[in-house]
């Protein structure tokens, strides 16, 4: 066991300096401090410190191949980070910072090798969650954070997750009550010649081509051209313990209904993640409780909503101990419902490496 977590509750509606102090000073003497962010809690570290990043490396069990994100409270702080500032940015900072959204770019010499796990380029994102925002300008120093949860596991979208995976390993946890988002921030890529989305958010790819009309979804196969490879984004991801299967296309409901009642039948426990129409068909199976476990994300016309409680849903199918997760996905072109079904079916790649 490693030092105490300590936790410092903060009201986000009036993220009072005071209470942010502690973990201003905590970010600057280079320990690891878990915040919210408005997609997911994120665990920051002074960017700029090698040996607190690799720290946060450890804490987490992540592989050092999967660079980090560089959070900063304003443009101007993004300067001596960057080697270059492609003109797309201007236009996008701002319509879309602070926000959802992390940009790709050449990096500075300033940047630690640790943070960009040696890329030649770093991600870049002005958050806009009120805490988020109050702790940055209090510690007045660049903060590398990646979600807040051990390596591979569900993201935090509450600081009970963060406590779950990380109490112990970390310095300190400021709860800021849940997250907005739920799904971690749209990761654009304008490092080469064709700006690349490498991880779908809630910016949306209309949302960016209304900006920046060249942008391009990475295929996932290969990468596009001048793109850099991104370790991360290849591996299984957000996974809850329990296999996850998801149901798409025609009659996805009720072929999940089939399994579900199926598994049931073999002894399984099952945990369900639906949607608040699926209720009249579920009703079969809600009949097996507790063997059946349901959780309703929302309708699914409030993919807001959906995407707010989707990593919460896994952690709590997970914690009921059941053995396997069976999901509806979201069809759609609409950004959320391409970042919900990519949450989902990078939890439910078979774990082979
Ligand atoms: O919403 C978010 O982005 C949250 C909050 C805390 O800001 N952060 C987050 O960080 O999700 P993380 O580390 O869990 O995911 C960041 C992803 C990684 O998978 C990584 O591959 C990609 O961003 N990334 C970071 N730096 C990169 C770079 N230089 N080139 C390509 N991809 C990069
Ligand atoms: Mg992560």
């Amino acid at each position: 066991m490693g030092p105490m977590t300590d936790v410092i509750r903060v009201d986000p509606a009036t993220p009072d300096a005071a209470g942010l102090t502690r973990a201003a000073e905590c970010l600057r003497r280079g320990g690891l401090v878990a915040f919210p962010t408005e997609t997911v809690y994120g665990l920051g570290v002074h960017a700029l410190d090698r040996a607190a990043v690799r720290r946060l490396f450890e804490a987490k069990g992540r592989p050092a191949n999967d660079p980090l994100i560089v959070h900063v409270d304003a443009v101007e702080r993004m300067h001596d980070l960057v080697a270059a500032v492609p003109s797309s940015v201007a236009s996008l900072a701002n319509r879309f910072w602070p926000g959802p959204l992390t940009l790709v770019l050449p990096r500075s010499g300033r940047v630690p090798d640790e943070v960009t796990a040696g890329l030649n380029t770093v991600a870049i994102r002005i958050p806009a969650h009120p805490v988020a925002r109050a702790l940055l300008a209090a510690a007045g120093i660049p903060v590398a954070a990646p979600s807040a949860n051990l390596f591979s596991r569900p993201s935090p979208t509450r600081a009970s997750h963060v406590l779950e995976d990380l109490a112990g390993r970390i310095d300190l946890v400021v709860d800021g009550g849940p997250t907005q988002v739920g799904v971690e921030s749209t990761v654009l890529d304008l490092s080469g010649d064709v700006p690349t989305i490498l991880r779908p958010g809630a910016v949306s790819l209309d949302m960016l081509r209304a900006i920046l009309p060249r942008v391009e979804r990475w295929s996932g196969d290969a990468p596009a051209s001048g793109a850099l490879s991104s370790p991360g984004l290849l591996q299984r991801h957000y996974s809850p313990r329990a296999p996850l299967t998801v149901y798409d296309g025609s009659e996805a409901v009720v072929r999940l209904v089939r399994d579900a009642c199926a598994s049931i039948g073999q002894g399984q426990r099952v945990g369900i993640i639906a949607a608040d129409e699926d209720r009249a068909a579920l009703t079969d199976v809600e009949r097996f409780a507790p063997r059946a476990t349901i959780s309703y994300l929302g309708p699914e016309s409030d993919l807001s909503t959906v995407a707010s409680r989707l990593y919460a849903a896994m952690r709590e199918l997970d914690a009921s101990g059941v053995d396997r997760i069976l999901a509806r996905g979201f069809a759609g072109a609409d950004g959320l419902a391409v970042a919900i079904q990519d949450r989902l079916r990078r939890a439910s790649v078979k774990s082979e490496t």
